[in-house]
């Protein structure tokens, strides 16, 4: 029996609308109803689909397929009508999108819409900075609204699920995902990772234009062994629960709708077998009401890892384990109903999995006429998507290094534009692109082009092809070029493909001979700027060296070029701040700003270093201090820092109280004075240190910051707040405990610099 009858209609615009009509009451949501009354009547509507549903029927909802390019062949249209399919991913053609729909809705008993999901990573066609970048940028605004635009236009082109926001933490710049996550620390990461929730979901997931969103990829992904992707994780509990879980839980507590588990094993448990990770925590202390998801294949991988045998264990241990759908293999759709059948698994799993599914299908007003089908893929970024990709474009750059205040350059200067990413409108999209499209790109020199106006004072010798190239024909040009120039403008990095998924890297230098096209200009003597386009952090300091200035911009998107144009000739002023530490070498991996102290730090004392050891040297231990003998211990460049055109300077910290309990807000006050003669803004930092606790603790953590504008000469009094009870961490019974002591707080910058104050927490 159908139970709803689905127009098809073609619109004004020309495009096929699938509305279905409302069949019943049932399928009619009250727009006033109260949350609560709401949340009780979605409950009511999936018991009562529940109970009409054979169990294949309820299997079919746990099942996610690939799309088949666009064709809708016989079988997947069986599939449909005997309600096998409970979701798809990557359709795009909007035919099949449509027909795909139309079947579900109309040709199978119950009607039940599919849910289409896509990678819709740092925006659909409008691409927005990869979300590393748009981590430099600290503005979880920004972040809120491109991800607003991404859900418009992906929404449009016919889907309602997206995969995204990735929220690992990766402190390893070998692994190339670091490219989609917000960097290393757990508060920036929670803040964005709920921003972009926000931004996809809005206030009210059955919006027309207003997607799902998925926190991924739950858990531990970025603790990867070695930075290799797909690799071991081990980490103990309590820094699962202090530094892995958190952007998981802020994204929780958002409301994200769906999780996807991660590849990985976390000491010896794979994420899409693990009871803890998905039923303990997720559902049981997070409350999370969505549906979980796993990563394309992870389920049946655990055959790999180790942990099930065959896919009928695969389908035993991932529903026990709490996996609501299966992504592309078959355990479920293959094996789970002859589980059930044997007896092996209770079909009160499955109830619940397939009423986790049609809860968020409900929810996202599936259902419901008001959220008509529509598969039109967005035309051209409009103004308004431009404006903000071009923001966050902006506020994503870090300024590295700018002697003599090379930078700004003046607008008569004259520019060689050099380096294989200079006029590239692909590769500064980044990874993760799946729907933007070239022509949509501004590439920087068109933009350095257009904002001076004048051919001539424009050379360009890009030197190499791509930045895998090792040919070097082309240098004596690009030397040339220069000399020819005031100054040169170097596009270096790695192209988009290099950094994502599967793409960890050993050598974190610039690929190809990209160095030595550096080398070659920088022998001119004309002044080098450079602008490094990449996904991760480049363990680059030499090449670094040979520039007086450095941009490093990430994979800027579609406004690339118009941003940075901006920035190097100062219509703007950068103001991005790295979200991840930059080591000097990839020997260095791990290196973060939230470490311990160890029993020997290595702060405050001269280091014995290598060149400073004689001959022969008796066996000592060269001043006790964890470093390495070669570069010591400090990063190239700490987490937090970026320059300004201008200086900010920080005076009168104060804070509201000395001495606070667990159930206080401490309230922090700084004087940030902008003393240049430029407008710029500044990412105020506050920082704390646990002195002393019953677990060690890093020695700082992030706890607050601010984006603020201040313009030339003013001063602005920057307010933030310190809830104690954020203070906390998991105790070695795994409590979250505040413990009563001392702590440390910075206010500055970034987190090597600030000014430094204290407090008591009392009992
Ligand atoms: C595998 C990736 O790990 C995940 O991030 C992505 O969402 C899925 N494939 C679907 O494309």
């Amino acid at each position: 029996m159908r139970t709803r009858v689905a127009r098809v209609a073609t619109t004004a615009l020309g495009f096929l609308v699938l509305a279905p009509a409302p069949a019943r009451a049932a399928d009619v949501t009250t727009p006033k109803a109260s949350a609560a009354t709401a949340r009780q009547e979605i409950e009511r509507r999936a018991d009562e689909l529940l109970g009409r549903m054979t169990l294949s029927e309820k299997i079919g909802q746990l099942v996610q397929v690939n799309a088949s390019g666009g064709t809708v062949p016989d079988a997947l249209k069986e599939r449909l009508r005997q309600g096998r399919i409970g979701s798809m991913l990557n359709e795009i053609v909007p035919a099949a999108s449509l027909e795909i729909q139309r079947i579900a809705v109309e040709e199978s008993r119950l009607g039940i819409p599919l849910l289409m999901g896509r990678d819709v990573i740092h925006g659909y066609r409008t691409i927005f900075p990869i979300p590393l970048g748009q981590a430099a940028a600290w503005d979880p605004d920004l972040v809120t609204a491109a991800a607003a635009v991404a859900a418009d236009e992906a929404s449009a082109a016919g889907f309602q699920w997206t995969f995204a926001p990735m929220m690992d933490i990766a402190r390893d710049p070998r692994w190339g995902r670091i490219a989609e996550g917000f960097g290393e620390d757990p508060y920036l990461a929670s803040v964005l990772a709920a921003a972009m929730v926000r931004g996809f979901q809005g206030d009210r997931l059955s919006a027309p234009n207003r997607i799902a969103a998925c926190a991924k990829h739950y858990a531990g992904y970025g603790a990867a062994e070695g930075g290799r992707d797909y690799d071991t994780a081990n980490i103990p509990e309590g820094l699962l629960r202090d530094v892995y879980l958190p952007p998981f839980k802020a994204a929780a507590e958002a409301g994200v709708a769906t999780f996807m588990t991660s590849f990985n094993e976390i000491n010896g448990v794979p994420s899409s077998g693990s009871e803890f990770l998905l039923r303990q925590v997720l559902r049981g202390e997070w409350g999370f009401r969505g549906f979980v998801v796993s990563d394309w294949n992870s389920m049946s991988e655990m055959i790999n890892h180790g942990f099930a045998r065959d896919l009928d264990d695969v389908a035993v241990k991932s529903l026990t384990a709490g996996v609501d759908m299966e992504m592309q293999s078959t355990a479920y759709s293959d094996h789970l109903e002859a589980l059930v059948r044997a007896g092996r698994v209770p079909e009160t799993l499955v109830d619940e999995a397939a009423r986790n599914v049609l809860r968020v299908k409900l929810e996202l007003g599936l259902f419901d006429t008001r959220r008509p089908f529509t598969a039109k893929p967005p035309g051209p970024p409009d103004a308004r998507a431009r404006g903000l990709a071009k923001a966050a474009a902006l506020r994503s750059v870090v300024l590295l290094k700018n002697e003599g205040r090379l930078l700004p350059l003046a607008r008569g200067t004259s520019v060689a534009v050099i380096g294989p990413l200079a006029d590239d409108p692909y590769e500064v999209l980044g990874t993760w692109n799946r729907d933007g499209q070239i022509e949509d790109t501004v590439t920087p020199l068109a933009a350095v082009r257009s904002l001076l106006g004048s051919a001539e004072r424009v050379r360009y010798a890009p030197g190499l092809a791509q930045t895998r190239s090792r040919d070097t024909s082309a240098f004596g040009a690009a030397a040339e070029a220069a000399r020819q120039s005031d100054a040169a403008l170097v596009f270096v990095g790695e192209e988009a493909i290099l950094s994502g998924e599967a793409h960890s890297r050993a050598h974190l230098d610039l690929p190809g001979a990209q160095k030595e096209l550096v080398d070659a200009v920088a022998a001119t003597g004309k002044p080098v700027v450079l602008v490094v386009l990449a996904g991760r952090p480049l363990t680059i300091p030499d090449v670094f060296a040979k520039a007086s200035a450095v941009l490093y911009a990430w994979h800027p998107g579609t406004m690339a070029g118009p941003a940075l144009a901006d920035l190097l000739f100062g219509v703007e002023n950068p103001s991005g701040k790295l979200p991840v530490t930059f080591p000097k070498t990839e020997g260095q991996i791990p290196v973060y700003y939230a470490h311990k102290n160890t029993g020997r730090p290595p702060t405050g004392r001269k280091l014995t270093l290598i060149d400073d050891i004689p001959p022969r040297a008796r066996q000592s231990s060269l001043g006790d201090a964890s470093r390495y003998l070669d570069i010591g211990y400090e990063p190239l460049y700490p987490f937090g820092y970026g320059l300004s055109y201008t200086d900010f300077r920080y005076a009168n910290l104060r804070l509201s109280a000395a001495r606070v309990t667990r159930a206080d807000t401490l309230r922090v006050l700084v004087d940030v004075t902008n003393t240049g003669t430029r407008d710029g803004q500044e990412v105020v930092q506050l920082y704390v240190r646990d002195l002393v606790a019953s677990l060690t603790r890093p020695v700082k953590e992030l706890k607050a910051f601010q984006r603020v504008r201040i313009p030339a000469g003013e001063t602005k009094v920057v307010e933030l707040e310190l809830p104690v009870s954020s203070l906390g961490f998991h105790d070695a019974k795994l409590r979250y405990v505040v413990e009563p002591g001392e702590f440390r707080l910075w206010v500055g910058g970034d987190s090597q610099s600030g000014l430094e104050s204290g407090f008591e927490v009392v009992p």
